[in-house]
């Protein structure tokens, strides 16, 4: 078979990594790329050493002059549906990453240009691909904990706000609540199987980022959520308890919690200050299991390897190997929308100041 033809739109951050991963697999060939920014396409294949490769300002004309078997979509957020219902319709499965758009009504019309032709979008989270990842699944699934009623999770930077595009709100559209968060709520929804979400209360914050003394560069500029909180309610009868940052005057927000009625998981985080959804190839801390033993409360560590190889190279590899085996997307759209329809519902209820309800049309 021939090498598969990738294009990429947007060749900032992250269209590096994609690269890199690309590069590694001898069935495909990464031959065209777009991005806004003019010459920045151009620069970035020369970095790579691909002369051959074409360069272009829009993703539109990359689409209509190449023969693209596959896109990779790497800009900032509020690009996201656009450019990768345009690859659809250039009749492109996409790459799309994470999170998905701003906006619920922006998920639900990239679902329905899925739909429409038949090609499919799988949405970058890296994690998933991560052993401890993987192995709080596996726990949450085993059904040891019994019926789950309550999750916590989130985390957050004391310092750590990207800068950039992402603290724009018609770039980023959404700031840390998404930017990471959405691998917090990723993990937590991905172990319970995606389950529906109802309801959000949330509330959001922007000091830091508002702030001349912590973000002297741009906080004049600052447009989005440096801090929320949230209590989601879930189909089944589970509460979603979240919180995220990229900054505060504090190391942690604790651990990942799941309480069942037979036991309960604790998730750690993946280092002190930082969290496990903060970088590029990330993971989490110790898994350990609570739960009673001979009439005793005990408490018993999960034993779990880590990852030999990059999360990041899986991610890249499962999307392509859908792409050549006609396979349904390795992380779909049908779920990652329960996970953008939770972030929308805490940007609609933190701007109302109350309980919203989550309604998700019929694609
Ligand atoms: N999976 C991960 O680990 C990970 C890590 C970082 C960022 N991301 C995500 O990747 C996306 C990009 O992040 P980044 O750090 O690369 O940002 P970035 O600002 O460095 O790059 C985005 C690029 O997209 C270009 N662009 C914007 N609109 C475009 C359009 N319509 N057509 C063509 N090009 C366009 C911009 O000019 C810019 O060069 C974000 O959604 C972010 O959340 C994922």
């Amino acid at each position: 078979m021939d090498k598969l033809r990738i294009g990429i739109i947007g060749t900032g951050g992250i269209a590096h990594a994609h690269m890199h991963s690309y590069l590694k697999l001898d069935d495909v060939e990464v031959v065209a790329g777009a991005d806004i920014v003019p010459g920045k396409a151009r620069k970035f294949f020369d970095e790579f050493s691909l002369p051959h490769a074409n360069d272009y300002e829009s993703a539109e004309e990359m689409l209509r002059k190449e023969q693209l078997d596959a896109v990779s979509v790497c800009t900032y957020n509020t690009q996201h549906a656009v450019c990768a219902i345009a690859a659809l319709r250039a009749g492109c499965p996409v790459l799309l990453e994470k999170p998905m758009t701003v906006t619920l009504d922006d998920a639900i019309d990239i679902m329905r240009a899925e739909k429409e032709t038949g090609k499919i979008v799988s949405i970058g989270f890296q994690p998933r691909y991560d052993n401890r990842m993987r192995k709080v699944r596996e726990v949450v699934q085993s059904g040891e904990l019994g019926k789950i009623y309550y999750v916590q999770t989130g985390g957050g930077r004391r310092r750590g706000m990207p800068g950039g595009t992402f603290m724009r709100k018609d770039q980023a559209g959404v700031g840390a609540l998404a930017d990471i968060g959405c691998y917090s709520l990723d993990m937590v929804l991905n172990a319970l199987g995606y389950p529906k979400p109802l309801t959000v209360s949330a509330s959001t914050f922007d000091y830091f980022g508002k702030s001349e003394k912590y973000n002297p560069a741009e906080h004049d500029t600052f447009g989005v959520d440096d801090f929320s909180a949230a209590y989601i309610r879930l189909e089944g009868g589970i509460t979603l308890d979240f919180r995220m940052g990229w900054a505060m005057h504090m190391d942690s927000t604790g651990a990942t919690i799941f309480l069942g009625t037979d036991a309960g998981l604790k998730v750690e985080p993946a280092g002190v200050g930082s969290n496990w959804g903060g970088a590029w190839d990330s993971t989490c801390g110790d898994l350990t299991l609570f739960h009673d033993q001979f009439g005793m409360p005990t408490q018993t560590p999960v034993p779990v390897y880590n990852s030999t190889e990059s999360n990041f190279d899986q991610k890249v590899s499962a999307f392509v190997d859908a792409v050549k085996n006609g396979g349904p997307a390795p992380i779909p759209t049908s779920q990652i929308v329960y996970n953008q329809a939770i972030i929308d519902g805490i940007i609609r209820s933190a701007a109302q100041g109350k309980e919203v309800e989550i309604i998700i049309p019929e694609i």
